[in-house]
């Protein structure tokens, strides 16, 4: 969900609205604003995206007021309905809370409220939480808070206002994302900083179980305990700028065409003078590097493919077993994990439920955590030994791209590092791989200028149900994540699979004209993969298939076996990820706009999903 909250001099509803138009992606079941005016509290709501919102604000304004807090939400309890819309207010209307994750326990707290007289309308959990700050009420809006997040189980961000201190926004966390905008005589709290960015690049980071009150000209931040609380404040190193648009139809459009820069950005800084990397951001010594035994690649989603990818440079260059795991998963069996086991896990947004729950995991037991992370001052690089930044800038769209791409390029990096300190043979080749990897942003523009005929293809396919995808090697993963983001965006049935598995049952699915997406391997890497996926190839092409194939120029062997080419550049096999996935994301968006979908916040789904 994301959430938004002010004091100041400003409009408040002008601030939460505009706030809340950057975080849509976080959710978009429904909207909600809850202002402290003149004349007590007002509350708006409305069930789907904030434009429902937005005309309702129009036919009904809201009477000025300078304090306010905003709501989108991603329906986890409760349908996503006007009444399941957040904000929820206490039985008389005095305080108003919205809230981001679960509250576990929401049912006892209901019925004992209940038993207590409250009337509860929604079926939300958060309710519950308006109805317990009610019941403290007497000691003040924050104080309030603290004791109500002592009855709570599970996690959240909560954020309050009440008719009695009209001058104060009060939040408070667990396990969930809060951050707080310090402005000149006004301040802000947000899900993210995208919530504020439009006034404020002073951000301040709360940790986790604290409060924080808000007044105009005060911060305040303490503990559950009550007892104050250290903060770091952080200057954000973006604009609002960087999270417009900027002419294109759709931000996944926008960060598809930023990939060249991101990739850069990525590598900028990481190479020294000699050729040779540098990531002292790993925080292990030579030796703790040396000791490592085993790598876990743990991670959700887009950024699970990323990690799919980095195992087979990792054994590759590092020469290290590596295991790769969805975090949903990971904690739930008994993992191996030693001291000198290296845990990387994969994030763009670094708030992602899932994966925090594996860190914690893995830290548990010992085991070091390395955090590939798009999000500056996340809760998930913030609780990680050390963390490396992708440097992607922020990304809007629901459906991940540029960080999907700068996650790969971090990968190799750490797997390229290993090897340097770690002296495999590969450690002499450093320089040369590292020049290949400053090349790809130039390829990965090269890509781009030659789109044209993937989008054609998308546009001719939008009346398929199915698609299937196929690769080998590192080829394998770029399927998936072809397939997902099919999935995703134009809700067709998309699977993707080794090639070389195909025979092993899904070639059942294979029928007169069905269209199969092939990923074909380089052919300056091993030939024989090359070479027998050409062999699949016919095989599926014998049963009927449609074949689009992807492969690199100058690849003729598969020109006679393909009903439709799409050409990459050429590069060395294991970075050929980095331009065989940009026209996937191209296809799938294009194929979605066709189908006339909402290609930045498909049906059901939210960038950040905060809750396991
Ligand atoms: C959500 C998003 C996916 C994303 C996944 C992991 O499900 O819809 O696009 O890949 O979370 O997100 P993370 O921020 O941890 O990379």
């Amino acid at each position: 969900c994301g959430i938004v909250g002010y004091t100041g001099q400003r409009q408040a509803i002008e601030v939460a609205v505009e706030g809340l138009g950057r975080l849509e992606y976080r959710g978009y079941d429904s909207a909600g604003i809850a202002l402290v005016g003149p004349g007590g509290l007002v509350v708006e709501k409305r069930a789907g995206k904030l434009a429902n919102l937005r005309s309702a604000l129009l036919s009904r304004p809201a009477p000025p007021s300078t304090v306010g807090i905003g709501h989108t939400r991603w329906a986890t309890h409760g349908a996503p309905t006007d009444r399941n819309a957040h904000p929820h207010a206490d039985c008389h209307g005095r305080i108003a809370v919205i809230h981001n994750g679960i509250i576990e326990n929401f049912a006892v707290l209901r019925s004992e409220l209940e038993d207590k007289g409250h009337r509860i309308v929604s079926e939300t959990d958060t309710e519950v939480v308006a109805h317990l700050l009610e019941e403290f009420a007497a000691g003040g809006l924050a104080e309030a808070m603290r004791r109500v997040c002592l009855r709570l189980e599970g996690a959240f961000t909560l954020l309050a206002v009440s008719v009695d201190e009209p001058e104060v926004v009060v939040g408070a966390r667990r396990n969930s994302p809060l951050v707080v905008g310090r402005g000149d005589g006004e301040n802000f709290l947000g899900s993210d900083v995208a919530a504020f960015i439009a006034y404020t690049r002073e951000a301040v980071e709360l940790g986790q179980d604290q409060v924080v009150e808000l007044r105009p000209s005060k911060i305040t931040v303490f503990d559950f305990q009550g007892a104050p609380a250290e903060t770091r404040d952080y200057h954000i190193g973006w604009d609002a700028s960087a999270a417009e648009k900027d002419g294109y139809d759709h931000f996944m459009l926008k960060e598809i065409a930023e990939q060249p820069r991101a990739v850069a950005d990525t590598l900028l800084g990481r190479v020294g003078q000699d050729g040779l990397l540098v990531l002292d951001e790993m925080r292990l010594s030579d030796q703790e590097l040396r000791d490592i035994d085993k790598i876990i690649l743990v991670a959700c989603g887009t950024s699970y493919h990323a990690g799919l990818i980095a195992k087979y440079a990792i054994e590759h260059w590092a020469q290290l077993p590596c295991e790769v795991e969805v975090a949903s998963e990971f904690r739930y069996r008994d993992p191996i994990l030693t001291r000198d086991t290296l845990v990387v896990v994969i994030s763009q947004s670094g708030e992602t439920m899932d994966t925090l729950m594996a860190v914690r995991h893995a830290r548990g037991q010992r085991s070091r955590v390395l955090a590939v992370c798009n999000v500056n001052g996340s809760t998930i690089s913030r609780e990680s030994d050390a963390v490396l930044y992708t440097h992607a800038g922020p990304e809007v769209a629901v459906a991940s791209t540029k960080a999907f791409l700068t996650q790969l390029v971090a990968c190799y990096l750490v797997a390229l590092y290993l090897a340097q300190v770690r002296g495999t043979k590969f450690g002499d080749e450093i320089t040369q791989i590292v020049d290949r990897l400053a090349e790809m942003p130039s390829k990965v523009s090269e890509v781009l200028s030659t789109v044209e005929p993937v989008r054609a293809l998308a546009r001719s396919l939008a009346d398929e149900r199915c698609v299937l995808f196929l690769g080998r090697h590192v080829g394998f993963p770029v399927a998936l994540e072809g397939a997902l983001k099919l999935k995703e965006l134009a809700y067709m049935h998309a699977e993707g699979f080794a090639a070389g598995e195909l025979k092993h049952g899904p070639i059942a699915l294979i029928d007169k004209g069905l269209p199969v997406v092939v990923v074909v391997p380089s052919l300056a890497g091993q030939r024989v993969i090359h070479d027998k996926i050409v062999s699949n190839i016919q095989e599926i092409r014998a049963r009927g298939a449609r074949t689009l194939v992807i492969a690199e120029e100058g690849d003729d062997v598969v020109e006679r076996y393909a009903d439709t080419l799409i050409h990459i550049p050429a590069v060395p096999t294991l970075l050929q990820p980095l331009v065989a996935t940009v026209p996937l994301q191209v296809f799938a968006c294009e194929l979605a706009t066709a189908k006339g979908h909402d290609v930045d916040q498909p049906r059901n789904l939210a960038k950040s999903v905060t809750v396991e």
